[in-house]
């Protein structure tokens, strides 16, 4: 396993558990995708390059550069100068033109894998991942291009990044650095994606490719509730068990670009980046382009394979918070139980109902600071409202703290309502474009978090209020998007880097909380789950899922997030009845069942439900509490799927050694004469036996997993169970 290079072959090799990646080199040195897939015996060679393939026009030249160029399987395609795929760098030098042509220079294999200064990014031990560095050049720009793979082999995993170095004379603008380029031979691969809006994010979405470009993508300056960072190309016959995955992941949180293009002859690229629309970056002599990291992974098994590659990857090499693993307080928010009509006293009545039926923590959701009744102010003004909290704010966190409960807090850190003291004082500290009224968007506008000194206000502004009190957990919010793209700091060549530095402005924020805060439990949110991405994880072991919390609409939210992301990481609350959002009604249970798949929590007044629901909740507390390590470090199963048209949707977590596993299903609509269901469990032994919890019933491995348990048919709509095996034998 790790990597190797064949000299005499001209290839790299790349070999992880299951998978190998081979890269050649052309005779010109062109860098060239020889495979990527299955776990190769033999060497490997690099004929797939298709160097032999004529020119498309009668021609004297056995390789003419030109289409010679638009073929050519590439590993890293520089725009300009012949290939008329998807680029996946433009570099425009001083005399206006765009132009690159990258040729292999040197290379460099690393035990471990460097960071990515200012960027979330994977990390591992030397001994659990490799790094290999290719280094190439544009001899004209002089111009330094180093692709990065650092090969994970026990996830089979292999991340991607991109970094360019002018060492040239000249002034260079990159207007597109993307981070991954994969070419591939067509095998009717269908493209499948999440896609959706606010209170639906992240639904399924499976397709067959058609010629030409198709793609996901945001330039909203956040990675969005509408389209998601996340490719993968399927063969047709893939299942969750069959067929073959490959499967692109961005760690990054804002304008992204994710496409796959069917070409004239029967290839596809499939490539991942930094969207390069608002997107230009001055590269000066001297100085260096970081882009953000892809991670790729490759399944023979279909996409639960796909799926267990990712949750093991991020929770081994890019999660790094200490509450990764810990027991995780369930939470009661108060954001749909009061919106903004709360003071302190009504707090502490939720807090002390809520310590009766064992919550662990209360969260004091929007509406806290400056004036801010409603959500038309005070963003900015990061102050406690005194009206509202008469004796100060320590005052209340060390009463809810007396009560027995810890506490937390919501932040909106990156925005500024105009009607703010902050607005008042610094108007350019708002993104905007000069002279032209900019957008609100609920009422706000953005920060230039481009410069220090609004990155050092807003992230000053936290901090204080986390060193004022023992506030153990914060909410950062995020509730618009971006747009009148201008700064008034940034000079008229550099506008177009405004949308990067605002994210690494965010990400140098989250890095110094995460690092003055250590214990603290940061859960990042974007209007609900327009921010749900790798690069958030890196500073926040959990984000909020959807504002939606109605357990049907949830079904599909969290399937759709699962399907990259471990349940570890999913904001899942109990809402209220009817739901705020869909108006629903649901079983107190179901809400439950559903929101144990993720963080577990409660968002309604505890004061006002009724107590045959209240009197649930302690039971609901221990329940979570008891599976929380299973669904922590277990391998996600998704049995059965209301999303593809089944009335039951059905998920398992089993234990990595086999030794327990917990079903959930759930009843979306009942059916008239229907019998029981088989589900048909995964990860257990097969010559094991296993108990059901609450039975006497003891069924063996291979027969819950070959012969399927029999869910007992039901009467009634939306209704869940949850069911626990354990080995005993
Ligand atoms: C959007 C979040 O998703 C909600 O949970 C809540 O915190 C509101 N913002 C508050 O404005």
């Amino acid at each position: 396993m790790g990597i190797t290079y064949m000299d005499a072959k001209k290839l790299f090799r790349m070999d992880t558990r299951r998978t190998t990646y081979l890269i050649g080199l052309s005779p010109e040195g062109y860098v060239g995708h020889v495979y990527y897939g299955r776990r190769l015996k033999s060497e490997g060679n690099s004929y797939l390059l298709r160097m032999d393939e004529r020119p498309f026009t009668p021609s004297v030249l056995e390789r003419e550069k030109a289409s010679f160029l638009d073929f050519f399987p590439t590993e890293y395609p520089a725009g300009g100068v012949g290939d008329y795929r998807e680029s996946c760098l433009d570099v425009r030098c001083e005399s206006g033109s765009i132009g690159c042509e990258l040729q292999f220079e040197d290379y460099r294999i690393l035990r471990g894998k460097p960071g990515l200064p200012g960027l979330p990014a994977s990390f591992g031990q030397e001994g659990e991942v490799e790094t290999l560095e290719l280094v190439c050049r544009d001899a004209l720009l002089n111009l330094k291009v180093t692709l990065s793979y650092s090969v994970f082999a026990d996830t089979d995993i292999i991340t991607r990044s991109v970094q360019v170095e002018n060492c040239g004379e000249q002034h260079l603008k990159l207007e597109k650095v993307y981070s991954a380029c994969l070419d591939m031979d067509n095998r009717d691969l269908e493209m499948l994606t999440l896609v959706g809006s606010w209170a639906r994010e992240r639904h399924i979405q499976r397709g067959g490719l058609r010629f030409g470009k198709q793609t996901v993508s945001s330039v909203k300056g956040e990675s969005s509730h509408q389209e998601h960072p996340f490719l993968a190309l399927v063969t047709p016959e893939a299942t969750q068990e069959t067929g073959e995955v490959y499967a692109m992941n961005f760690v990054y949180s804002g304008n992204f670009m994710a496409q796959a293009e069917l070409t004239q002859f029967g290839q596809v690229r499939m490539t991942m980046g930094i969207h390069s629309d608002q997107f230009c970056w001055n590269l000066r002599p001297g100085e260096s382009f970081q882009a953000p990291e892809a991670v790729l992974t490759y399944s023979a098994e279909g996409l639960g394979l796909m799926t267990r590659n990712f949750h093991d990857f991020y929770r081994g090499h890019l999660i790094r918070s200490p509450h990764q693993y810990a027991k995780r307080p369930v939470l009661i928010n108060n954001w749909e139980a009061t919106y903004f009509d709360f003071d302190s006293e009504k707090l502490l009545e939720i807090a002390r109902e809520a310590k009766k039926a064992g919550i662990e923590m209360l969260v004091m959701d929007d509406g806290w600071f400056g004036k801010r009744n409603l959500d038309d102010s005070s963003l900015g003004d990061w102050t406690v409202n005194e009206e509202k909290f008469t004796s100060g704010l320590l005052d209340l966190v060390e009463k809810v703290n007396e009560i027995g409960l810890q506490f937390g807090i919501w932040f909106e850190p990156e925005m500024i309502s105009p009607d703010s003291d902050l607005y008042r004082a610094h108007p350019d500290w708002a993104i905007r474009i000069a002279g032209r009224t900019p957008s609100q968007s609920r009422a706000q506008y953005v920060l230039d978090l481009s410069r220090k000194e609004v990155v050092d206000y807003a992230y000053g502004c936290v901090a204080d209020i986390l060193h004022s009190a023992p506030i153990a957990y914060v909410k950062w919010d995020m509730n618009r998007q971006l747009c009148d793209i201008g700064s008034a700091c940034l000079g008229r060549e550099s506008q177009g880097e405004l949308m990067h530095r605002y994210m690494l402005g965010v990400y140098e924020m989250q890095e110094r909380l995460v690092t003055e805060f250590p214990e603290l439990l940061l859960e990042n949110c974007s209007g609900g789950g327009a921010r749900f991405d790798p690069g958030m994880l890196y500073y926040s072991p959990q984000i909020w899922c959807s504002d939606n919390v109605d357990a049907m609409e949830r079904l599909r939210i969290q399937e759709g997030t699962a399907l990259i992301y471990p349940l570890s990481t999913m904001g899942a609350h109990v809402g209220d009845c009817p739901n705020h959002i869909v108006g629903r009604n649901t079983p107190f249970d179901t809400r439950a069942h559903v929101a144990m798949a993720g963080t577990f929590g409660y968002e309604l007044d505890i004061t006002k439900i009724a107590e045959e629901e209240r009197a649930k909740i302690p039971a609901q507390v221990e329940e979570y509490h008891r599976y929380q390590p299973l669904m922590q470090r277990g391998d996600y199963y998704r049995l059965a799927s209301w999303s593809d048209r089944k009335p039951y949707d059905c998920w398992e977590v089993a234990a990595k050694d086999g030794s327990e596993a917990l079903v959930t299903f759930v009843q979306v609509l009942a059916e008239p004469n229907m019998h029981s269901r088989a589900v048909f469990l995964r990860g257990l032994q097969e010559d094991a036996e296993y108990a059901l919890e609450g039975t006497e019933n003891v069924y063996g491995g291979d027969e819950l997993m070959y012969c399927g348990y029999l869910v007992p048919s039901k009467q009634g709509d939306f209704v869940s169970r949850l069911y626990h095996f354990v080995r005993v034998r």
